[in-house]
């Protein structure tokens, strides 16, 4: 997703931007390029690809300048060209945006009267000839921006500076985020404060609506209605390793690595000893004992987590659960019915669909005077979400930053048990032994994290398989056929090999047509009920010439033999199997990745934060 970085400043901040730029770099996008205000010249290099390529066609060109904005762009309209990379120019304005603008068309028929002449396909070239043309009736380059903004439609960012006004940035939040970092005589802007951490720890989290005017000294916040506004400062603990790839080659691999600590984190929040703590989610307890059922709102990995949340939420404390991909439900006008906890899972907390879902469900209950409740299941403290919800749980992961999410989605599993069994606790709904047990096994979870991550070498050289396949089925039961979902889409995302997950059950049902000697069945086998029907289903595929890959619980009884390929997995409780079978789906996403040589951190074509539709 695009990435913004500006700054106002007393020294020449081109390396800033430059190196803000690297460190959203893992959102994916396909050109940069960068605009400094010099002595009333606004000064501009775009490339295609890279941030690397622009940082270069900088040091050639030796530009410089105290004011400026800088951008990565991930194509939405037009195509990855440097015409159509950002900043955006009219005249002495200069524009970065994210997001969409969506009468952009009907603004530039406009415009394109008024006789301006577009350079770009994108929708964000209106926003510069707007400023433009607004500035020939307004005193102030804030004015003209704060009478332009009511005009587009959308959810966006956007940083703009002009030649004229070498002292002053302007950045608005209308639906997408952004973040100021204050420094000593200078401040920045950002779409993720990661992207100024080496140079502040100090933000200031814009909200929808604000315009920001920014000068060197000062911040100065104006709502919708242009009356000034305060908004707090906020410090930060983040250290700036929490970036950098260290012995890793590749963040994900860092990010798989990273789970125990992670889950121990996420875990400790919410439990003292064998118990929970008694200020966990405190504040929610009124809306979870009144809660008739669960709709759990998200995308991707995080629907995943969810879809084992709902297998947790009705067997272990009998209530209801629905989950929906939030780009289904937001168009759906689903039923509202009263009591609802709606659960948002996100990594970002910025996701565009999972926010209009939640959105829209809160607007729609409070026309029609129903009670409802909300909830983030987030990565991020400042995100949106958790802003816009009734009450959060924090998933502990610290930065993720492969776009293929690993420590969220385990961490997410966590917080969600937790979660579920702190609402089971408040309506009564499980036993003092039942709970008492699931925290110990919690307890216990990162350590079983830990020793399956030993398997890594084996699951290596397993990999060494998969690089001349074109297909791969997985396949798993109860918690553990979300797995093969989420196996399934990591292998598709970073290996670029298309995947099916499937409940093993439905293989009779159409997908055993596929499985020949060429189709590799990875297997999801913990030790449950179900496991005598999994070796089933196993059987079918191994008739029909197909090659196994079972990750499979130590003591199960599954052993290596021809074309069965057995990986033994560290006994968990049934219960946190799928916590634990991430891990060598994760490996092996990832070993084949690597082996085919693709972008592991930054698969084509994909985002980490998807801000937009
Ligand atoms: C897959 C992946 C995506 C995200 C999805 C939702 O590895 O990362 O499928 O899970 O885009 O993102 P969040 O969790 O930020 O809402």
């Amino acid at each position: 997703m695009c990435g913004i970085v500006g700054g106002v400043a007393e020294r020449n901040i081109s390396d800033i931007l430059i190196e803000g730029l690297k460190r959203l770099e893992y959102r994916g996008y396909d050109s940069a390029g960068l605009a400094l205000i010099n002595q009333q010249h606004v000064l501009r290099e775009r490339r295609v690809g890279k941030v690397v390529n622009l940082e270069d066609a900088v040091k050639t060109s030796q530009i410089t300048g105290t004011l400026g904005i800088a951008h990565t762009r991930w194509a939405t309209h037009g195509k990855p060209t440097e015409d159509n990379a950002h900043p955006h120019l009219s005249d002495r304005v200069a524009v970065v945006h994210n997001g969409i603008i969506e009468n952009f068309e009907e603004l530039k028929n406009t415009l394109i009267q008024q006789g301006y002449v577009f350079s770009s396909q994108t929708d964000t070239e209106v926003v510069a000839h707007l400023v433009t043309e607004a500035l020939k009736t307004h005193a102030t380059l804030l004015s003209a921006v704060q009478s332009v903004v009511p005009k587009l439609k959308g959810a966006f960012a956007l940083g703009i500076v002009h030649a004229d006004y070498p002292d002053e940035l302007i950045a608005v939040r209308e639906g997408s985020p952004l973040v100021v970092g204050v420094g000593i005589g200078e401040h920045f802007i950002g779409s993720d404060q990661l992207a100024l951490l080496p140079i502040t720890n100090r933000f200031i989290y814009l909200e929808e609506g604000d315009i920001a005017y920014i000068t060197r000294q000062d911040v100065r916040i104006f709502a919708h209605n242009e009356h000034e506004i305060e908004r707090p400062t906020k410090e930060l603990d983040a250290t700036v390793s929490h970036a950098s790839k260290g012995e890793y080659k590749h963040f994900m691999l860092k990010e798989i690595f990273e789970q125990p600590e992670a889950l121990q984190q996420t875990i400790s929040q919410a439990l003292n000893g064998n118990a929970l703590r008694e200020d966990f989610l405190q504040h929610a307890e009124l809306d979870f004992k009144q809660v008739k059922q669960v709709q759990i709102i998200a995308c991707g990995t995080s629907y995943h987590s969810g879809l084992i949340a709902k297998y947790w939420f009705e067997q272990l404390i009998d209530l209801p659960c629905q989950v929906e991909i939030a780009s289904e439900f937001r168009y759906r006008s689903p039923v509202i019915v009263e009591h609802t906890l709606y659960v948002c899972i996100s990594q970002s907390g910025e996701t565009a669909d999972t926010l209009a879902a939640l959105r829209d469900t809160q607007k729609r209950a409070k026309a029609k005077g129903l009670h409802i409740s909300s909830m983030a299941i987030c990565n991020v403290a400042t995100s949106s979400m958790i802003r816009e919800t009734d009450h959060h749980l924090l998933t502990l992961a610290g930065p993720e930053i492969g776009v293929a999410s690993t420590k969220a989605f385990t961490t997410q599993l966590a917080a969600l048990m937790l979660f579920i069994l702190k609402i089971g606790q408040v309506q009564g709904k499980i036993a003092e032994h039942v709970l008492t047990k699931m925290i110990e096994d919690l307890w216990h979870c990162p350590k079983v994290l830990l020793n399956t991550l030993q398997h890594n070498a084996e699951i290596l050289r397993l990999s060494e398989l998969f690089v001349e396949k074109q297909h791969c089925l997985f396949l798993g039961r109860g918690t553990n056929y979300p797995i093969a979902l989420e196996g399934a889409l990591k292998l598709k995302e970073i290996s670029y090999i298309h995947a099916e997950g499937y409940a093993a059950g439905e293989l009779k049902h159409g997908p055993l047509a596929l499985v020949d000697n060429d189709m590799p069945v990875v297997i999801l086998a913990p030790k449950d009920d179900m496991l005598d029907k999994l070796k089933s289903n196993m059987e079918e595929v191994q008739a029909r010439g197909g090659e196994l890959f079972v990750f499979a619980d130590e003591h199960s009884g599954i052993a290596e033999k021809d074309r069965q390929h057995v990986v033994k997995v560290p006994s968990i409780s049934h219960w946190l199997s799928p916590i634990i079978y991430s891990i060598p789906v994760q490996l092996l996403s990832y070993h084949v990745a690597v082996l085919r040589g693709t972008d592991v951190d930054q698969p084509r074509n994909l985002a980490k934060s998807v801000t937009v539709e």
